[in-house]
């Protein structure tokens, strides 16, 4: 069971920031990284959507015997995260009660911060965890809906993505917040450009360091652990030149090689015969 990779999963490219922390605090395990480019985004659609599209993409990993799933997406987690872990016999780490925990313990004036899709906004997921873990806070969320388009296109540097961030954020200078959870997995992205628009005073909580701890904690209590040379895999549902592109700025390593375009959407989640992306790609990344 060792030797069995770890999935992550989400809607597209924003996992891989949670996945980059896996290699971080686990060199050693198999990762299985599962992005369903062809139905990115998934942030602006309905709890039921986003639940029959978190289920196949939860299945298509079990079919290959992941000894344990993270859920590096928010708006699945925040829509599907329940029947995620009915249907999975094997442990499930989620990244919106971590990252919670993360932020209560780093604010002083209990004022928070969330930014995320509509949908996970909608869900009030993050007031409900905060509440649980200190009815004193006040959490305030701002839904930030052209954010993955624009992390998902690579335009980070682009003045569009300070024009948006001032947009959604800018408010929360007012709002004296002193931490702001950046509530989906493709904000790390754009972590620049939102430090830049808050200024100094408000400190960023990234999913991914806790989300990898919590799975590091589980792996270790349950002696699921691995040791030596690593083989990850990479799998996505389009052949989007914009995978390979982030993928290889973000791991800082060539990983075309690695990635496979699959269909998770046949009965079964059964997967295609895997391909390698065309060559089409490196003069993208
Ligand atoms: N990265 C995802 C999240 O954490 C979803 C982005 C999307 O597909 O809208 O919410």
């Amino acid at each position: 069971v060792n030797e069995r990779h770890v999935g992550v999963f989400d809607s597209g490219v924003g996992g891989l920031t949670v996945a980059r922390e896996l290699l971080r605090q686990l060199p050693e395990e198999n990762l299985l990284y599962l992005g369903d480019t062809a139905r990115v985004p998934y942030g602006p659609r309905g709890g039921a959507t986003i639940t029959r599209f978190a289920l196949e993409l939860v299945q298509f990993l079990l079919d290959r015997e992941v000894k344990a799933l993270v859920v590096a997406c928010n708006s699945i987690s925040a829509s599907a995260i329940e029947s995620i872990r009915r249907l999975s016999p094997v442990p499930v780490i989620d990244v919106i009660e971590p990252t919670v925990r993360a932020a209560v313990a780093a604010t002083r004036t209990g004022r928070i911060g969330i930014i995320g899709t509509v949908s996970t906004v909608a869900s009030g997921v993050y007031e409900r965890h905060a509440a649980a873990l200190d009815s004193d806070l006040q959490v305030i969320a701002q839904a930030c809906p052209l954010l993955v388009p624009i992390a998902e296109e690579g335009l980070a540097d682009h003045a569009v993505a300070h024009l948006m961030a001032e947009e959604y954020v800018a408010r929360f200078r007012e709002e004296a917040v002193d931490v702001l959870i950046l509530g989906c997995t493709h904000y790390p992205l754009l972590k620049p450009v939102l430090a830049d628009v808050l200024g100094p005073g408000v400190q960023l909580i990234d999913s991914a360091g806790p989300t990898i701890s919590d799975l590091a904690t589980l792996l270790r209590r349950r002696g699921l652990e691995r040791s030596g040379a690593p083989h990850h895999r990479f799998c996505v549902t389009d052949a989007s030149y914009k995978f390979l592109q982030i993928a290889t700025a973000m791991l800082g390593a060539d990983v075309s090689d690695q990635v496979e375009q699959v269909c998770v959407e046949l009965p079964a989640g059964e997967g295609l015969p895997g391909c390698i992306l065309p060559d089409l790609v490196p003069a993208m990344v």
